[in-house]
């Protein structure tokens, strides 16, 4: 059993994934930290400098793959998995669940107002449009979908936990 959370950059992956992970006493995948181990660098710029984002999107897959199998784990996915079918198909193997964290473009923008460290959120507009081209993605891919406007980390890992525990899923 996996609990994978997508979603847009800014939209708390990483926050809710660490409140899940204590609460179930799973470990928290990072999928972003996986692909530093395996590019061998320490941000994303460092990964868009060496590579681009083709080398991002290629290292997700590789990872994807070996997580195929995992059990009992959160994992956190980067915001772009959904722009690679397979990523999500590989993910959900072992009975994993996709949870999709849902947030206006507003909420997230503000979320990211200082943060320098995403290469594809550095102008608006084109993150605007990066958001608007992947909201049917993560739409077609989500099992559940989480709304986050107006709570915190802990209420959607409350809401996310008990959603798996009712078995709001399939295939349990
Ligand atoms: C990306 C999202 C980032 C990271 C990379 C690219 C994207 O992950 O993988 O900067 O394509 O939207 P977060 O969702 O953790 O910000």
């Amino acid at each position: 059993m996996k609990i994978i959370l997508i979603g847009f950059m800014g939209t708390g992956k990483t926050s809710v994934a660490t409140q899940i992970g204590s609460m179930l006493q799973w470990p928290v995948i990072e999928m972003d930290q996986l692909v530093f181990e395996r590019t061998n660098t320490k941000s994303m710029h460092e990964v868009f400098a060496k590579g681009g984002e083709l080398l991002l999107r290629e290292t997700e897959i590789e990872i994807s793959k070996t997580l195929a199998t995992a059990e009992n784990s959160v994992i956190s996915t980067g915001a772009g998995v959904v722009m690679n079918k397979i990523n999500v198909d590989y993910l959900r193997q072992c009975n994993g669940k996709t949870f999709w964290l849902n947030g206006s473009f507003s909420t997230i923008t503000a979320r990211l107002a200082d943060d320098t460290s995403r290469p594809l959120f550095k102008d608006v507009a084109e993150a605007k449009s990066l958001y608007d081209f992947r909201l049917p993605l993560y739409l077609k891919y989500a099992d559940t979908t989480v709304n986050i406007e107006n709570k915190s980390a802990e209420a959607i890992a409350h809401e996310i936990v008990n959603a798996h525990r009712k078995g709001h899923h399939h295939g349990e």
